[in-house]
């Protein structure tokens, strides 16, 4: 008989996944969500807003629960509904974005003290009263995580660049850590942490590979089609182009967030946590690609790459 499994979130990028994950390995799950999107097939549903449950959602929530996973938790008011769900275990989603960084090259593991002040304090007030649920707690801290259906698009811009058949303009040094952990593999470490053992904090990202090799997968995958062009990241950066949002997993050389992308994730490996690898990931965005041809609108135009790129004698 399965873990009766209840999923804040789980119908969101992913949240989806861990109840697929929790389902296949035979937990009986329920999902909770305001109910925008749908349900994975396999889970009952709770509707409801974790901010203002109604009697009816807290009757429901109240029902006790063997483990809840908690994917959408953001600041200290999203635990006020955690506090009134009976459960054996709690597996908090948090971010390694939490991390503070400044003067560091990587975030060795877990001890590395929190940033108060960075834009996910939220999840550093979570952190601190799920340790103070009755229930035995494990803090999730997630790297940067991609696959199919990553609503981000981090990944996808790039597939999108190696299929498109046009110069692309790469302003990441070659030597740029990128660190990307497959959506599927977080939810299986998940759905295996619903009846284990395991409390307190622990790092989830991917292998580190570095910007040129990520580069070099790509074009394998997208066979050739697009011609990458390595640029000065101070020349792309003096025209105004954002990384991270306008250009996707470039972060330039003195930025406070490079060290997030060197992650040491030790604990995890010993807890039983197993990445796929990168190239297995990628030909899996590029089928999802294929046949969503998903755009993100902050991404970059082609108009003003192709531009830059002109500029630097690349097209
Ligand atoms: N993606 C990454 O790279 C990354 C990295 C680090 C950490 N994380 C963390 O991972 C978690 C999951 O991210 P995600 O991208 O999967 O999120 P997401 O796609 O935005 O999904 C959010 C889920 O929460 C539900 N939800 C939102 N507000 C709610 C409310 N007030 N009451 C009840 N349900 C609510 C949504 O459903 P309804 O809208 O129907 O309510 C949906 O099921 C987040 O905590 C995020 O901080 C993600």
């Amino acid at each position: 008989m399965g873990a009766r499994v209840l999923v804040i979130g789980g119908t969101g990028f992913i949240g989806s996944h861990v109840v697929a994950a929790c389902v296949d390995r035979g937990h009986d799950v329920t999902v909770f969500s305001r109910g925008r999107r749908p349900v994975t097939p396999g889970a009952a549903s709770i509707v409801g807003d974790r901010r203002r449950p109604g009697p009816a959602t807290r009757a429901d929530l109240e029902t006790g629960w063997d483990t809840v996973i908690d994917t959408c938790a953001h600041t200290a008011v999203d635990m006020d509904v955690s506090q009134s769900i009976p459960a054996q275990r709690y597996l908090l989603l948090s971010t390694c974005g939490i991390y503070q960084a400044a003067g560091l090259s990587r975030i060795a593991d877990e001890s590395v003290p929190v940033n108060m002040h960075s834009v996910a304090r939220g999840k550093v007030q979570c952190e601190r009263r799920a340790a103070l649920l009755p229930a035995q707690s494990l803090v999730v801290r997630l790297g940067v995580v991609t696959g199919p259906d990553d609503p981000s698009g981090r990944a996808a811009y790039w597939i999108d660049r190696a299929l498109r058949g046009t110069g692309v303009l790469v302003p990441a040094r070659p030597d740029q850590p990128v660190q990307l952990v497959d959506v599927r593999d977080v939810a299986g470490f998940l759905a295996a942490m619903v009846d284990s053992e395991h409390t307190g904090v622990v790092n989830v990202a991917g292998s580190i590979t570095l910007f040129a090799e990520f580069i070099d997968l790509i074009r394998a995958a997208g066979h050739g089609e697009s011609e990458f062009h390595w640029a000065p990241e101070q020349f792309v950066l003096a025209r105004g182009v954002r990384p991270w949002q306008e250009v996707p997993l470039w972060l330039p050389t003195d930025h406070p967030f490079r060290a997030h992308l060197r992650t040491g994730t030790d604990r995890a490996t010993q807890m039983g946590f197993v990445d796929r690898p990168l190239s297995a990931t990628i030909a899996d965005l590029i089928s999802w690609y294929r046949t969503h041809r998903y755009r993100h609108p902050h991404w970059l135009t082609l108009d003003r790459e192709q531009a830059l790129l002109r500029s630097i004698g690349g097209s």
